[in-house]
């Protein structure tokens, strides 16, 4: 009963939002949607400050005998992590997305602690400038949702790092299908979509993590009760090739 029910209140909502769809052709929201993300990072950032300082905090672990690190962000939006990154450590930026670079900037003059490298506009899924092996660690937060595949970005992702190196990750999933959160969350998908430029409120990232090919993963489901209930089930930790 509760299925059907969804089912018809998500096409409703599917035929309600198709002129949105016309929005997202123009890509005038491409161009407003880095604002927008820049100020609810603040936020999320609040909310979450202690994931993610724990989540990051084993980074180091993964520097070279030298003592340097080289890092590589995917999706890095407005630069939301760089304070939770070791000092002296060597960000690479990429996102496909160039009108971030304005709020990329503020952050890392906000960030004085860490070199940075080049901003590459490209997507995760094929990083040609970015060499077979060469990063010790690879980073995404609320990427995974917004990519066109997933799997893909994962096997890009394990081709940059070096043997030894770590994927960190922090990411929303689709809820228990036993929850209302579940419910609304395919009820919205689409209406999330557009607000979200692209983000799929529905995946179940865990699994193509898990089937990926790394050597070892530390994956923990956790539920950010601060966040927005549609977005509250995450999935967090690294995985090591
Ligand atoms: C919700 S924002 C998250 C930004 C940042 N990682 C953070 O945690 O604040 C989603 C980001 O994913 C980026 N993105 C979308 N498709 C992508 C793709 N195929 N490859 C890499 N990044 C992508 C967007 O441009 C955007 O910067």
């Amino acid at each position: 009963m509760r299925f059907c029910l969804m089912v018809i209140c998500k096409l409703i909502c599917h035929v309600i939002t198709w002129p949105l769809t016309l929005v997202r052709v123009t890509g005038v929201y491409r161009r407003l949607f880095p604002a927008l993300a820049y100020n609810i990072t603040f936020s999320y950032n609040e909310k979450m400050h202690h994931t993610k300082r724990d989540l990051f905090r084993s980074v180091t672990k993964f520097a070279n005998p030298d003592g340097t690190l080289r890092l590589l962000e995917i999706g890095c939006g407005s630069g939301a992590n760089f304070r939770f990154y070791p000092y002296g450590c060597t960000v690479v930026c990429t996102d496909p997305n160039p009108h971030f670079q304005k709020y990329l900037r503020r952050s890392m003059d906000a960030n004085a602690h860490l070199t940075y490298g080049d901003f590459l506009v490209v997507a995760a899924e094929d990083m040609p400038a970015v060499d077979d092996e060469s990063v010790d660690v690879v980073v995404c937060t609320l990427v995974l949702c917004s990519v066109r595949d997933v799997r893909t970005v994962l096997q890009e992702v394990r081709r940059i790092l070096r043997p030894g190196g770590a994927f960190y990750f922090l990411e929303h999933v689709v809820s228990d299908p036993s929850t209302w959160t579940y419910f609304f969350q395919h009820v919205l998908e689409r209406l999330w979509f557009f607000l979200g430029d692209g983000c799929v409120i529905t995946r179940a990232t865990w699994k193509d993590l898990q089937a990926a090919g790394f050597s070892d993963i530390h994956l923990k489901h956790i539920e950010a009760h601060d966040v927005t209930f549609l977005i509250r089930p995450h999935i967090m930790g690294y995985a090591i090739k």
